[in-house]
């Protein structure tokens, strides 16, 4: 395999494949939805789960103001809405209406969560951490949403149920389909006995 390495980092979409969420918040009596690709889970006790976000989206303000948002799972057949809510801002266009985009009132957050959410998260920022272009939004899950039908007794997710969105950068998406069973005690046990 021969790679390409590069110094001076200007390109650095080379982690994607990455689950596109869509994340939604609401202050001063405005809801909005933007596309998010980066976010992650930090700790599980307590519930935490983050979201960067950029100065310049309409969502960094609402999310300032209200100090709340909510992240929300969408499966592949809203592909193109995560698209819609990518492509312009809550600074020039009400997406909620544009695009018909069904939602109820968060439980916990004044944040609205989607109807077509297979999964969702409400958070409540306890800390935002500007790290560069990008402000880290360190959410604790106040409230989780979830379809059962989606997911295994043992709350895993079932990928012949939905397809998640995966981002793969710019205006490019992919489904994924599949899952395999690796148990890795028994993997790693007769990894080293091999050795
Ligand atoms: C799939 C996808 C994922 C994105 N992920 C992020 C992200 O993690 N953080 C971010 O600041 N912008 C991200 N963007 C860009 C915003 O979604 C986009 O600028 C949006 O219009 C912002 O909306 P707003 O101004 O209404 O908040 C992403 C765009 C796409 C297409």
């Amino acid at each position: 395999m021969t790679k390409t390495v590069q110094l001076h980092v200007d390109r650095y979409y080379l982690q994607y494949p990455a689950v596109a969420t869509i994340v939604t918040s609401h202050a001063d009596g405005r809801d909005n939805a933007m596309a998010v690709a980066w976010h992650t889970a930090i700790s599980r006790d307590p519930p935490i789960y983050c979201v960067s976000i950029s100065s310049k989206r309409f969502t960094y303000g609402l999310i300032k103001a209200s100090g709340e948002f909510v992240v929300n799972f969408v499966p592949w057949e809203k592909r193109e809405l995560v698209a819609k809510v990518a492509g312009c801002s809550g600074k020039d266009v009400d997406k909620f209406r544009a695009f018909t985009i069904a939602a109820e009132p968060g439980k916990e957050v004044g944040a609205p969560v989607l109807t077509d959410a297979y999964a969702a998260y409400e958070c409540r920022v306890m800390e935002g951490v500007t790290l560069g272009d990008h402000t880290l939004f360190i959410g604790k899950i106040v409230a989780v949403h979830w379809d059962e039908s989606v997911f295994t007794e043992d709350e895993v997710f079932d990928p012949e149920q939905v397809h998640p969105v995966l981002y793969l950068g710019g205006d490019h998406y992919a489904m994924a389909t599949g899952s395999v069973l690796l148990d890795r005690i028994v993997l790693a046990k007769a990894g080293v006995e091999a050795s």
